[in-house]
């Protein structure tokens, strides 16, 4: 680690050197990167407002506004030198081209929620600089053609909120939480409530607009079908800078249904969850049933704790044909006519949002929130987990004190698009996705619930995916393996074959032809094959 880390300083300060040899310190870095920027916007352009150096007041405001994962909000994480949030187009072209002249490294930040912080941080503690892109999120609607431009920078609840003011009937599949930016989330995938039926939020984009390395802004038809194939899921960070998507928006009926009911291990939850793993993913595509596993508290319970299984459903349809369904496909969670709740699509927005459903809808305009630190990792399980698997899981949730499974059916057209259709390839076969996380108040605790949560990733082992074990892009982890030096590209397998399996080797060969030089780097970017 420490040897690949001298790597990479020493590989920097070299192209360093050979562009621009007239400095040679860190500091000289940002010097050199501020006059470049000057100059090429002219000297009666001011930067203010767009360049934050670190005596900037606005600098710890503007860094911390879009970090939702507090564990990387300590003192310890190493910070950018620089922080630009273009204001157009053309300074994305002048950062990036100052950014290669003054060799500091890029991160790309759209909503910030990078699990890892790889959009805001550099583990490797080389110079750099965030492009945040939050002053670009217009978005536009074309009722007509049903279909919508929507800048990086914006939010999914933007999104959802902006599409709700000019339709009752439209809406768009991608995640839940209204805070999740367009530039990671539609990049990497994008799943919620109605994916069954309509896919990811990468499967209904239509065209797009990036900036690559050499600072050419490109539509679908000038970037070329490849490109364009890898930024639907391939991820962002290491192709150039997507600056919009156009997507397709998708019918929603007038009125939905969705229902919660929550079982403890006493009250059966145990055979429930056994019996979902094979339903769920076998309804029809308009009910999408997800699953929330985490602990209560329980006088009854040996340790005065207890597991608590959440079935959560949303259908795109009414009360009286959710009953029969119900009742046909899962009789046993005893669901009756009151348990369910009709409402609008974007009042089911609200609710997964965590939101009430009479709140205001402006509520989903809301973009910070102070946010938890924690740490999760992700599996995808294609045979039903048997009863005792599921009895030693709980056993180890019971371990922490605020451990959560978010646990999501696929089946629906989930199933009938191909593996190699976009770089996401979690598609036939899988039962269902999972996510493990587990939050902590304090970072001082890290450790110890880190630890843990890979203890659960390890015990879980026999009951999911495997050669390779599958993890969902979106759920970055860092555990998987992180790039460090060369052969870039075989030393990336070990993530990169769990996040895209057969697609990796053409993710890295379109890098190869789009950024042979490898600029737009991280942790766990896709290397040049
Ligand atoms: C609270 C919470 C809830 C979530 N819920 C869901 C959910 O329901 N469904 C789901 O699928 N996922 C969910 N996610 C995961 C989410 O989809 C990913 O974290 C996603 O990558 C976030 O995108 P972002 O723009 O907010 O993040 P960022 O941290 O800004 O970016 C993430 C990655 O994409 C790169 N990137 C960002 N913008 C661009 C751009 N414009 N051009 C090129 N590269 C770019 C960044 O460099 C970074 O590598 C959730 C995450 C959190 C924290
Ligand atoms: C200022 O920058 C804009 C682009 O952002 C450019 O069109 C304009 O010509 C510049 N003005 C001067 C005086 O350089
Ligand atoms: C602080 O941030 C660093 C770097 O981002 C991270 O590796 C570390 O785990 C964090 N420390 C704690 C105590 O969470
Ligand atoms: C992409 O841009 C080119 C050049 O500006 C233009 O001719 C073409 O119509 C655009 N393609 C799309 C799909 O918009
Ligand atoms: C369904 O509603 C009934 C009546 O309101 C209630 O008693 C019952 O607890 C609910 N069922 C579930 C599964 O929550």
């Amino acid at each position: 680690m420490a040897n690949s880390m001298v790597n990479l300083v020493f590989l920097s300060l070299t192209l360093f050197i050979s562009i621009f040899p007239a400095t040679s310190t860190f500091a000289g870095h940002q010097k050199g990167f501020l006059q470049c920027f000057q100059t090429m916007l002219g000297v009666d352009n001011t930067t203010s407002g767009v360049i934050f150096t670190k005596t900037s007041s606005s600098y710890e405001p503007i860094l911390e506004s879009s970090i939702r994962n507090a564990r990387f909000l300590n003192s310890s994480a190493p910070k950018p030198n620089l922080i630009v949030t273009p204001h157009s187009l053309f300074h994305i072209q002048v950062a990036l081209f100052c950014s290669k002249k003054s060799g500091l490294q890029v991160r790309i930040r759209s909503g910030g929620h990078d699990y890892e912080g790889l959009s805001y941080v550099s583990h490797s503690h080389i110079p750099f600089l965030i492009i945040d892109l939050v002053n670009l999120r217009s978005i536009t609607i074309n009722m007509d053609e049903e279909t919508a431009w929507v800048q990086s920078g914006a939010t999914v609840g933007e999104l959802y909120y902006a599409i709700a003011k000019k339709s009752k009937v439209h809406g768009f599949p991608a995640g839940s939480c209204s805070t999740i930016g367009i530039g990671g989330h539609l990049s990497g995938g994008g799943f919620g409530t109605i994916f069954r039926k309509y896919g990811l939020g990468s499967d209904n984009v239509i065209d797009a607009q990036i900036i690559d390395v050499n600072g050419k802004i490109l539509n679908r038809t000038l970037m070329g079908e490849d490109l364009f194939w890898a930024i639907r899921g391939g991820g962002g960070s290491s192709f150039g800078v997507i600056t919009a998507w156009k997507i397709k928006l998708v019918p929603v009926p007038s009125k939905v249904t969705t229902f919660d009911v929550s079982r403890t291990l006493d009250q059966g939850a145990t055979t429930l969850f056994h019996k979902w793993q094979t339903i769920a993913p076998k309804l029809p595509k308009e009910l999408f049933l997800h699953t929330v596993v985490g602990v209560t508290n329980s006088a009854s319970q040996e340790g005065g704790k207890t597991v608590v299984v959440s079935f959560s459903g949303l259908y795109l349809g009414t009360p009286e044909n959710l009953l029969t369904l119900m009742q046909n496909s899962f009789a046993e969670l005893g669901l009756r006519r009151d348990n369910f709740t009709e409402m609008t699509w974007i009042q089911s927005v609200l609710h997964y949002a965590g939101f009430s459903i009479d709140e205001s809808l402006e509520i989903l305009l809301r973009r910070n929130h102070s946010p938890p630190s924690f740490k999760a990792k992700s599996d995808y399980v294609k045979e039903p987990i048997p009863l005792r698997g599921l009895e030693g899981l709980w056993k180890m949730l019971l371990l922490d004190n605020s451990p959560l499974l978010i646990l999501t059916p696929y089946g629906g057209i989930m199933s009938e698009i191909s593996e190699s259709e976009t770089p996401f390839p979690h598609r036939k076969g899988n039962l269902y996705g999972i996510q493990y996380m587990v939050n902590f108040a304090s970072n001082e605790d890290a450790p110890k619930h880190i630890d843990w949560i890979r203890r659960l990733y390890a015990y879980m082992t026999p009951y999911v995916s495997k050669f390779p074990r599958r993890a969902y892009l979106n759920y970055r982890d860092l555990d998987l393996g992180a790039n460090q030096g060369k052969p870039w590209y075989e030393k990336a397998k070990s993530w990169g074959l769990k996040y895209f399996n057969c697609n990796f080797e053409r993710l890295a060969l379109v890098k190869a032809r789009v950024d042979p030089g490898n600029f737009f780097r991280d942790e766990q970017s896709i290397p040049p094959l």
